[in-house]
């Protein structure tokens, strides 16, 4: 296994590049399987969780070619129906496939998805949205098993709750069923614009997407195409945060700052002064004291929830108390723990909130990465204490961030990877 070891307390400067955006390029994948032609996807990532969506491609008789930061695909003509039970549960947006898969072949079965622990992660959405299409769905020996044998019909689905991958995953469907859908209640994030502005180049009639409702005339399959990524305002997110954390004056480049306007407003809210440009956003360390703020994670444009371990990290150099409020998943403030062991002062009020009273020096110690992001916050946590950090389980770090040891080296951090 590899840790990190960090050495705190470093001033970092110069400019910080984006990737393409990891839960764009999830589910341009499974679009591919939409085409007849091939699919080329570019600015991709190089992150573990796209290795890993690869090799099911592969698996299930797709042909890929992966080099570097693109990907191309041709879907194959015929699919047996079943999906790789050791691959699956180890990406959420595995869950994305069956969209396609069952719009365009007919069955799909797999294993409970899995992914970031930060919560139940249960597929109701998924499972009723695909009976409203027609589908029948059986569960058995903890594989679901979606079948459409005549097809998929045009449908009006309600999500209980925004869910990302749920639109994500009807959206993809509906453009192969029999007449029109309509998700209401729809999620907005930009990586569901963009992958509906890329199916429509395509021939696909998509509207709405953006706003929470979407409405798919089923067109049938699509020719070839290509698509770029866009860039990841997650990615970018956390090293704006990493910046103003670090009190470092960096630019993050190759970003969209159009994506981050809430996070943006909230940072200069606690004092963090930005200059945005049209696809930069320089960082000005922060004259006086950070200042203490309510914070509330919301679907897209609120806070995002993959924000909130690092913004937390941040809350506890601000000068008195914050709080924050987790609005998406039960169990995403787990982390906070580890902070403590750091010398944070930080209380979980409940599974939803907790108070961050600041600021604390942090020291640097053995900490383990939860998830990506709570692995990104630990990194963060690591370059502002004393002393040095080792993190543990990096893996999950590697899931969602690209060589960040090598790109946060390049901007002056005392960061090295090394096996356990
Ligand atoms: C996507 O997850 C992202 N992952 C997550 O990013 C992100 O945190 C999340 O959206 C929220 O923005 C990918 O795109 C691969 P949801 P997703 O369905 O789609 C409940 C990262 O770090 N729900 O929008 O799985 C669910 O429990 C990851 O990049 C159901 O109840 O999230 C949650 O409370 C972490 N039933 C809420 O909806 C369902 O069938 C929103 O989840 C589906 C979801």
């Amino acid at each position: 296994m590899e840790k990190f070891l960090i050495e705190g307390r470093t001033e970092l400067s110069g400019k910080l590049p984006v990737n393409g955006a990891k839960n764009h390029a999830l589910k341009l994948i499974p679009a591919a399987f939409l085409f007849t032609g091939e699919v080329t996807l570019s600015n991709v990532p190089e992150i573990e969780d796209i290795k890993r969506l690869v090799e099911i491609v592969d698996n299930i008789g797709g042909s890929v070619k992966h080099e570097g930061g693109s990907i191309s695909i041709v879907a194959p003509e015929a699919f047996d129906g079943e999906l790789p039970a050791d691959l699956v549960p180890q990406l959420r947006a595995s869950i994305v496939l069956v969209g396609p898969l069952l719009a365009r072949y007919g069955s799909v079965s797999l294993p409970l998805p899995g992914g970031d622990n930060i919560g139940q992660r249960p597929i109701d959405f998924f499972v009723e949205g695909c009976k409203a299409m027609g589908a029948n769905v059986k569960i058995k020996d903890d594989t679901y098993i979606f079948k459409a044998k005549h097809g998929l019909q045009g449908a009006e689905f309600l999500f209980p709750l925004v869910s990302v991958t749920g639109t994500e995953t009807l959206l993809l469907a509906a453009t192969q069923a029999s007449g029109t859908t309509v998700l209401k209640n729809a999620a907005c994030e930009p990586e569901i614009v963009a992958l509906a502005e890329f199916l429509n180049a395509h021939g696909a009639k998509i509207t709405g997407a953006g706003t929470h409702t979407i409405t798919i005339e089923g067109t049938g399959l699509f020719a070839g195409g290509q698509a770029e990524t866009i860039p990841d305002r997650i990615e970018a997110g956390s090293f704006v945060i990493l910046a103003a954390a670090t009190q470092s004056n960096l630019t993050i480049t190759k970003c969209n700052p159009a994506h981050l306007e809430i996070p943006l407003y909230i940072l200069q809210e606690m004092g963090v002064e930005t200059q945005v440009g049209a696809d930069s956003i320089e960082v000005i360390p922060p004259k006086g004291k950070l200042k203490p703020i309510n914070l509330v994670t919301h679907e897209y444009p609120g806070f995002p929830t993959d924000l909130q371990a690092p913004m937390t990290v941040l809350l506890t150099q601000a000068e008195g108390q914050s709080h924050v409020r987790e609005t998406i998943y039960e169990s995403r403030l787990v982390y906070t723990d580890l902070l403590n062991s750091m010398g944070a002062d930080i209380s979980l009020l409940d599974p939803f909130r907790a108070s961050i009273t600041g600021p604390t020096e942090l020291q640097g110690k053995t900490v383990a990465s939860p998830d990506i992001r709570a692995g990104i916050a630990m990194i963060i946590a690591g370059l502002i204490a004393e002393g040095t950090t080792t993190i543990q389980n990096i893996y999950q770090i590697d899931r969602g961030y690209e060589r960040i040891e090598e790109r946060l080296q390049a901007v002056g951090a005392q960061i090295r990877r090394v096996s356990e």
